[in-house]
């Protein structure tokens, strides 16, 4: 059965350009609802931590330096279905692939800097809002 809650991160580019307000109001018009959220910026240790399933991958490094170059919102939301829809909310990774009106269609700006984060199974959304929130922040 799919799980009903996936974690997101509205990235430093997006924070930065100004779009956290819009990227919000896309994600509850989606039928999301937020569950826990924070204002905060990742260490590079932290970021080297949440992505570390990437470790091997030749984009880590720069990755690793752009999730921690500036403050992020952190979130996590629930609906039916929550990891896959949300993935279609938010659209491709690379945002030159995702469909129109998808959170990255419109605020993406490479597949590197591409506004915000979904976590990519029920697994992994546990794990990650999880690194982010105590029991005692989501409501
Ligand atoms: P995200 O969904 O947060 O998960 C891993 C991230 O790695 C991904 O979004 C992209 O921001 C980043 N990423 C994936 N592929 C590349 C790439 N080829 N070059 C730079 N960053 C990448």
């Amino acid at each position: 059965m799919a799980g009903n809650r996936t974690f997101t991160m509205i990235k430093p580019d997006a924070v930065k350009n100004g779009h956290i307000g819009a990227i919000l109001n896309d994600i509850n018009s989606a039928g999301f609802k937020i569950v826990a959220m924070k204002y905060t910026k990742l260490s590079a240790e932290k970021a080297g931590e949440f992505y570390a399933v990437h470790k091997e991958r030749p984009f880590y490094g720069e990755l690793v330096e752009f999730m921690s170059s500036g403050p992020i919102v952190a979130a996590i939301l629930e609906k039916d279905n929550a990891v896959a829809d949300f993935r279609t909310t938010i659209g491709a990774t690379n945002p030159a692939e995702a469909a129109e009106g998808t959170i990255r269609a419109k605020y993406a700006t490479s597949i590197g800097e591409n506004a915000v984060h979904g976590s990519d199974s029920d697994e992994n959304a546990k794990i990650e809002g999880d690194f982010h929130f105590a029991g005692t922040e989501t409501f």
